[in-house]
């Protein structure tokens, strides 16, 4: 008869399910597909409010009034350029290192120069800055002229502004194409205990300052499990290539034992409560883009997907072609969701601050037992 080992830790793989701490920024609720930032719904704060007005509220708590959010706006409209010697070292950057690399090295730059490290201003600042960073990389890489950014334009305008001018065919003078990647921000600004939110709490825990825990965010953030899968997506439908080839291409993958990107998450099971929202989006850009092979490629994929394993869209599976279809090269998709991720990870890093415990999880050692280097010298 064996005796079982009452000692054996429980192993929590992944820290699945585990519950760390309490937060009043965001709460996840599976059970009913249910994400509230602060207690409003997902999609009703990307249908009615602007992605600023959604930064004011994960950061403060509270929807700002007229005159709180034309403050806020003002604000982070005037922090938007970039010291001249941080557009140097974004292009003295590898052009083939991925632009997650270029951001990364970015906001480490900023928080060598920015030595104040109040949360809340170095997030204001970053969420002025690091768009401006994100274009001028995505303008050096197509080898064109920067353009600076724009006090004339919400954040989500800017951006696209600074990508591709103000020109009749950039998406910076479509009112819907702007309202699309707005609608996106705020769908990608928050999300609870995720991998890189849980990065930026363990840096901000050990009172480490605001910038290092972001740049530790980046990194986790870049992974295709995580930010990535979005550029994957894209990668995959392009791959593909034809709506008809769909279903058997998720077939083969799935029976190659392969991930799919863009599908599963671990904490929704029966749906992501972002994804109808940018579904949404997603086809309503297709329909005036002439991106009707995306969308039909979107439906074949998911279809194929969840009748073979049951596993259904996160939202990076919209998230990839409305982004393609609206001009913006696919390495950048993921620095996009940095650009509306660095809200929710400021707001955790305050929240890490106010009441803070070192986060220092323990481990099940399974290495050799304890022994000599010099067994003789030992006796
Ligand atoms: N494609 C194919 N199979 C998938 C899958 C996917 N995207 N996601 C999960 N599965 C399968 C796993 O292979 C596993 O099968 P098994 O039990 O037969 O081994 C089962 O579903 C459970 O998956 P697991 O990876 O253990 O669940 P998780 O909770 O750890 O994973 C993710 C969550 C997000 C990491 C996972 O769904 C994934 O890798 N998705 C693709 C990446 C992605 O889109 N990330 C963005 C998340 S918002």
């Amino acid at each position: 008869m064996t005796i079982p080992n009452t000692n054996r830790p429980v192993i929590h793989k992944g820290l699945n399910g585990v519950v760390v701490d309490s937060t009043s920024i965001s709460d996840v609720d599976p059970t009913i597909t249910s994400l509230t930032y602060r207690g409003y719904p997902v999609q009703e704060l990307a249908t009615e409010c602007s992605f600023e007005e959604v930064a004011y509220l994960l950061w403060n708590g509270e929807l700002p009034d007229p005159g709180e959010l034309s403050l806020f706006s003002q604000r982070e409209r005037t922090s938007r350029s970039i010291d001249p010697r941080l557009q140097d070292l974004i292009f003295s950057m590898p052009e083939n290192c991925h632009p997650m690399d270029v951001l990364r090295t970015a906001v480490s730059w900023l928080g060598a120069r920015d030595q104040n490290h109040d949360v809340h201003q170095s997030g204001l600042s970053l969420l002025a800055k690091l768009p401006t960073v994100v274009a001028y990389d995505l303008r050096r890489r197509r080898g064109a002229d920067v353009i600076a950014p724009s006090r004339d334009r919400g954040v989500a305008s800017n951006f696209l502004y600074m990508c591709f001018g103000d020109g009749p065919e950039s998406p910076a003078t479509n009112f819907y194409d702007v309202e699309a990647f707005d609608r996106s921000l705020t769908l990608y600004a928050e999300h609870s205990f995720n991998a890189s939110t849980f990065t930026a709490r363990v840096i901000s825990s050990t009172l480490s300052d605001v910038y290092s825990a972001i740049t530790g965010a980046v990194g986790a953030l870049k992974g295709p499990l995580h930010g990535g899968a979005n550029e994957a997506v894209m990668e995959a439908m392009l791959e593909i290539g034809d709506p008809d080839r769909a279903a058997d291409w998720v077939r083969a993958q799935v029976d190659a034992g392969n991930k799919i990107m863009g599908f599963g998450h671990r904490v929704y099971r029966t749906g992501d409560s972002r994804v109808p929202t940018m579904e949404e989006s997603m086809r309503r850009i297709a329909a005036s883009h002439g991106g009707e092979t995306w969308v039909q490629m979107y439906d074949a994929m998911a279809e194929a997907m969840e009748e073979r394993t049951g596993i259904l869209p996160n939202l990076d599976f919209p998230a990839g072609p409305l982004y393609h279809m609206l001009g913006i090269d696919i390495p950048f998709f993921t620095p996009i969701f940095v650009l509306a991720r660095t809200v929710g990870w400021t707001a955790h890093i305050a929240e890490q601050y106010a009441d803070n415990s070192l986060i220092r999880p323990l481990s099940n050692y399974v290495g050799p037992g304890r022994r000599e280097i010099n067994p003789q010298a030992a006796a």
